[in-house]
């Protein structure tokens, strides 16, 4: 099951504590988002699944977490200063701007009228000033996406760790795009974080290593809760690839405003490393690259038996951390009627993504031997090292069910009279079953772990 609106999933997370408007007492800022107790949690469990992954359960994938602050030799060298727009009208009437390729007909979508201004190309990069002195020289990009800065450290990655092909560079963090009309809560925002892997690859065997990845990164999301019935693959057609790209592949989810792009997976061939190298003509590139003056680097590898040079092709699985989100958070949420009537709202999240994973809730908030056997529970689960165990004595075990189911904690564990007087035992309640059952307190961390699979 899924929200039936974006506005559910609104509420829910602001209710809860997912998600808020950022200077939300200010007004907000529009196209920015924090995340609050709970959602820091996802977040960061969904980023820790990717990390895991791609780096972790991998031996050539190596990790890196670069500066958001970039030269801008950097993006003049990428394409970025050239390239990176989007086509923007202003409405004379009333004057509000407008993304051409988002307007449905050649009405102005805020008063109606047709008076627009004919399309014209919108940077989206933010820039920064740096240091004391404003002499529109000494400025910095947000960087737009992660990946340059993959690419301008490839030989540090490379001397450092000498891999052989193929290989990759993983990287998560924050992305900054000053997009014309940020809409659909996280989905479209001007601050963002992205989960980029770019893996190196022989010329020659790109094409296979890019299906490769797209069927990987189907798998990935499956085990995050989003199914392949709820994902559809777009080949975008070549006059709408982005300046770096001979072929990409979106994965598109149903998000509940329409079918969009989560993740793309692109083929950026010898693009980027050879872009940012000096004296490109020692070496044969596919791509057109324009001649860099700028960089002091060979961004490429040595065939040592042909004694030749080469520039290795790169395969770039790009997913969006809040989208990854939104698409989780869109597909935990389920409403349930139950057999007296009433509903009940669970946020069925894999256990591994729950933001909280177990809830101990003792039965008396007051009771001194509960209490304490309550937070030894507690100290003893954290120990387990798999996320946030959370004690929680408002003494209302009814109430304390609800808010978990609507919070997707997987398990809660009540403890009581029976606990401390008679055979040191706990009860387990489980969110999608609503199950209960007697566990005894030396079990339990087995049964815990053996809960927060699948
Ligand atoms: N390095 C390649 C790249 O940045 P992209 O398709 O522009 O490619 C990759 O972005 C992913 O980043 C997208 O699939 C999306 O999930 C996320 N993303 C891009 N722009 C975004 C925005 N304004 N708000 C939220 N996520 C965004």
């Amino acid at each position: 099951m899924t929200a039936t609106s974006m506005e559910e999933l609104v509420s829910l997370a602001k209710r809860r504590g997912f998600i808020f408007q950022s200077s939300d007492i200010y007004g907000g800022l529009q196209g920015v988002y924090d995340y609050g107790p709970l959602g820091v949690e996802l977040k960061n469990n969904l980023k820790a699944a990717w990390w895991r992954a791609m780096v972790y359960e991998r031996d050539d994938i190596e990790g890196l977490d670069a500066a958001i602050l970039t030269n801008p030799m950097t993006l003049r060298h990428s394409g970025h200063e050239a390239t990176f727009t989007d086509p923007m009208v202003d409405c004379r009437a009333c004057k509000s701007r407008w993304r051409a390729d988002h307007l449905d007909g050649d009405a102005c979508p805020g008063c109606g009228s047709t008076d627009l201004t004919e399309p014209r190309p919108f940077n989206l990069m933010f820039k920064t000033q740096v240091g004391p002195v404003q002499d529109g020289d000494n400025f910095a990009y947000l960087r737009p996406e992660t990946a340059q800065a993959i690419f301008t450290n490839f030989k540090n990655v490379l001397d450092s760790t000498s891999p052989k092909l193929p290989f990759g560079i993983a990287q998560i963090g924050k992305a900054f795009r000053n997009e014309i009309t940020p809409r659909n809560f996280i989905f479209r925002v001007r601050e963002f974080e992205q989960m980029e892997l770019e893996f190196f690859v022989k010329a020659g065997e790109d094409e296979d290593w890019h299906s490769a990845w797209v069927e990987m990164r189907l798998d990935w999301w499956e085990q995050q809760g989003v199914g392949r019935s709820q994902l559809e693959l777009y080949h975008v057609p070549a006059d709408e690839l982005a300046h770096y790209s001979k072929a990409t592949v979106d994965v598109m989810y149903r998000f509940p405003h329409g079918l969009e792009e989560l993740e793309g997976i692109a083929n950026r061939t010898d693009f980027d490393l050879g872009s940012h190298t000096k004296n490109q003509g020692d070496f044969d590139l596919t791509a057109a690259v324009e001649p860099n003056k700028d960089s002091n680097a060979k961004l490429a590898l040595q065939d040592l038996e042909a004694k030749k040079w080469h520039v290795p092709f790169v395969i770039e699985p790009s997913a969006g951390v809040d989208r990854g989100v939104l698409a989780i958070m869109n597909e935990a949420y389920t409403i349930e009627t139950l057999e007296n009537g009433s509903e009940r709202t669970v946020m069925a999240f894999k256990p591994h993504l729950a933001p909280i994973k177990v809830a101990i809730l003792p039965l008396k908030r007051n009771h001194e031997g509960i209490v304490n056997k309550a937070k030894a529970i507690k100290n003893d689960l954290m120990r387990l090292g798999i996320g946030r165990i959370f004690y929680e004595d408002t003494g209302n075990i009814g109430k304390g069910y609800r808010r978990h189911d609507e919070v997707g904690t997987p398990l809660c564990v009540t403890v009581d009279f029976q606990t401390i007087e008679e055979d040191d035992t706990v009860t387990v309640r489980n969110r999608d079953t609503m199950a209960q059952e007697r566990v005894a307190i030396a079990d339990l961390p087995n049964y815990v772990i053996n809960n927060m699979r699948g």
